[in-house]
């Protein structure tokens, strides 16, 4: 039988609800290995095709979101392997194609290849435990899944030279002063509140969440005025959805509006 790598759940009680997906390695501190990266990336997809499921949480353990990519199984794999197997591209990057959102809950070390998953995610919850790092230049090579672009356009140049040249973390304090998480929480209460955030996300109107999720990804592809003129075909095209009309109906009418997410 495969060992279950993740936890998978479904949180919340309306129509629609949240996906708390749990990395479960404890004892390796959640050390990304490929089994767990397959397991991951296929909870995610069967989630994006279930309508009744509006938002996803991924979270580790109270020591450990990710201590990276694991190292004991990476250590003597050769170019040939890594390049002909298409290490990372190959099951990683799965979250990429999720088009609902997924919010990361960080507790503990989020580091190297911990960090560059969280930063896949659409945003990030941070605990005030949390510590994030790229310390893979310490083993001798550079982050692989995204670091290197991900966390300079999250934090800026320099801070994001500072951390992948001298492999040194960072606490949640500076983390979300750097932009790098949305907001920092006491631990005890990082799992309450990524699920209240995603159960607000999952009243909300579907096609619009995902039209917002997909226009804010744009801003990191392209130009300013390409990326405003595609904002503006996707803010036109929801005017053709019904939940436009019921949240202004709604709004005009001071009552809640109800979403038929379509
Ligand atoms: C494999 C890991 C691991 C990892 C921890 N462990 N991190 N195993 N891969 N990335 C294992 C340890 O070997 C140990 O196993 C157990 O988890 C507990 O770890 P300790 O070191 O004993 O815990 P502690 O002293 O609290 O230190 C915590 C830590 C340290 C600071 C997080 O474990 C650490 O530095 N880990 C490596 C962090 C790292 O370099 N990450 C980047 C990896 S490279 P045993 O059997 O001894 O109990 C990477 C590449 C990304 O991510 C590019 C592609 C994605």
């Amino acid at each position: 039988m495969t060992e279950a790598l993740i936890l998978t759940e479904l949180r919340g009680d309306g129509a629609r609800r949240t996906g708390l997906v749990t990395l479960n390695r404890p004892k390796q501190l959640n050390a990304l290995n490929d089994e767990l990266m397959d397991q991951l990336g296929a909870a995610l997809l069967a989630w994006d095709a279930d309508d009744s499921v509006g938002c996803i949480v991924v979270t580790g353990s109270e020591k450990a979101f990710a201590a990276g990519a694991d190292i004991a199984a990476m250590a003597s794999k050769s170019f040939i392997e890594a390049y002909q197997g298409d290490f990372i591209t190959r099951n990683w990057e799965t979250m990429r194609r999720i088009r609902k959102p997924v919010i990361a809950a960080v507790a503990g070390f989020a580091l190297g290849g911990g960090c560059e998953l969280a930063m896949m995610c659409d945003f990030i919850i941070a605990a005030d435990t949390a510590r994030f790092g790229q310390p893979e230049i310490k083993l001798g090579i550079i982050p692989g899944a995204g670091g290197t672009q991900r966390l300079p356009r999250a934090v800026g140049k320099s801070k994001a030279m500072d951390l992948v040249l001298t492999g040194r973390m960072m606490d949640a304090a500076e983390a979300e002063r750097a932009g790098l998480v949305s907001r920092v929480v006491p631990a005890d209460k990082l799992l309450a509140e990524a699920l209240a955030a995603g159960e607000l996300i999952c009243a909300m109107g579907g096609p619009s969440v995902m039209m917002a999720k997909e226009c804010v990804n744009r801003a990191f592809e392209s130009g300013l005025t390409d990326g405003v003129s595609y904002e503006r075909r996707m803010f036109h095209a929801l005017f053709a959805t019904a939940d436009q009309k019921e949240g202004m109906e709604a709004f005009l009418a001071k009552r809640k509006a109800v979403f038929k997410h379509a």
